[in-house]
């Protein structure tokens, strides 16, 4: 499926016209490019980071409509380069904006549901599920000829209060999760109408200095409860295929080499885990993105274990960099670049962004400050970072 760039596709120079951010585009006079001198024109600065803070915060209406900016889609160059090129998705702004859906149907050709495939969604009460919000996101990748990854099984945050409480009481807690694994993989089992390929069944489970985290799973379970997971996963739905997801793993270093071993300890042991998602929540400025050897040194030997290996969750800070507002999109644009390109040389088959469009990104909430991380601006024009990765597509 990978073609290591053998089969070159080139998108037609005179198609790929050149767009510049645009202040008439519908930023307010006056407004810094990126938003990062003036809190507040653009981004939601001070909004308490909720558990779900993209599915149910107001989001700003896009001023325009996007219509014939881009020329190649980087679904269609992906495409031609056998990869997924994929954006998370938040469930209100995909009702409430049309400029939303629009961008991302023509752009992406995977989805991740940016919340709402989470436990605390899912199972908001015991064997009650509610897959409500998660289906509408799935039918609107269906009816686009999108794939789904899901996310995610197991992972220390966003969990309904009720599991938090059978965790922590130990008692049945094991059965607990299965269910609920269980429960989500038959909803979703790729012989169903319903089908998610690929699951990231366990989220973060490693600690930054690279022990195994202490968490409401890893008390209640023990030491050797994510082959269970992985175990449990695979009697529910043997056809999805399931990947272990964590960040701070993509270069090399001790984060990364505990990911490796814990990945090694799992396929020796014949654990059904079949590929390594590499968040890449990363920024500009030196030493915030893994340099491109170590990235495809650790792309390589995880591949050596047989796994396939996704980028799942990519944005690029801004506000880790210096410069003027150019300089540090253009930077951006080359992080990106860098990352995707080392990626798709390396064989990594889905390449995913967290959001697509500044006016919707996780990283201020997280952050407390305004960014604009992602290769669309507020407006949903494409940035120097979405024209970058066209390039790195299209094997320029
Ligand atoms: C984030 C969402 O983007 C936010 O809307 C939510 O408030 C918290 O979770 N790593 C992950 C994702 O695996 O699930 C997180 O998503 C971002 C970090």
């Amino acid at each position: 499926r990978h073609d290591n760039g053998q089969r070159m596709y080139r998108a037609p120079m005179t198609a790929v016209r050149p767009v510049r951010l645009n202040r008439r585009a519908g930023l307010t006079a006056g407004a810094s490019l990126v938003g990062l001198s003036t809190p507040g024109t653009a981004f939601a600065v001070g909004e308490p980071a909720s558990m779900n803070r993209q599915d149910h915060a107001p989001g700003t209406a896009p001023p325009h409509h996007p219509g014939s900016q881009v020329a190649s889609r980087l679904r269609d160059l992906a495409d031609a380069r056998g990869i997924r090129i994929g954006a998370a998705v938040a469930s209100r702004p995909l009702v409430a904006e049309p400029a939303y859906g629009d961008v991302l149907a023509r752009e992406f050709s995977s989805v991740t549901c940016e919340n709402v495939m989470k436990p605390g969604f899912l199972q908001p009460s015991p064997g009650r599920f509610d897959f409500q919000a998660a289906d509408a996101i799935v039918a609107f990748a269906t009816a686009h000829a999108m794939t789904i990854r899901g996310h995610t099984l197991a992972w220390h945050n966003q969990n309904p209060p009720w599991l938090e409480r059978v965790a922590a009481s130990g008692e049945n807690a094991g059965a607990a999760l299965r269910d609920h694994i269980t429960g989500v993989l038959t909803h979703y089992r790729n012989d169903g109408p319903v089908p998610v390929p690929a699951w990231d069944v366990v989220n973060e489970a490693i600690t930054d200095t690279g022990a195994l985290r202490d968490t409401l799973w890893a008390r209640a379970l023990g030491p050797g409860y994510l082959a269970d997971l992985f175990r449990w996963a695979n009697e529910a739905d043997p056809d999805a295929r399931l990947f272990y997801n964590d960040y701070g793993a993509e270069g090399m270093g001790r984060k990364a080499d505990a990911v490796y071993e814990l990945l090694r300890g799992l396929v020796q042991d014949g654990v059904p885990v079949h590929g390594v998602g590499l968040q890449m929540h990363v920024g500009i400025g030196a030493r915030q993105s893994p340099s491109r050897p170590d990235l495809a040194a650790n792309i390589a030997r995880l591949r050596a274990l047989g796994l396939e290996v996704h980028v799942t969750e990519m944005d690029v800070k801004l506000q880790t960099g210096t410069g003027t507002d150019d300089e540090r999109l253009a930077e951006q644009a080359q992080v990106y670049a860098d990352i995707l390109g080392t990626c798709i040389e390396a064989g990594v088959t889905s390449f995913t962004f967290w959001g697509f469009t500044d006016a919707h990104s996780w990283i201020p909430g997280f952050t407390g400050k305004p960014d604009g991380a992602l290769p669309f601006d507020t407006t949903y024009a494409p940035k120097p970072a979405y024209h970058a990765l066209t390039r790195v597509l299209a094997g320029g």
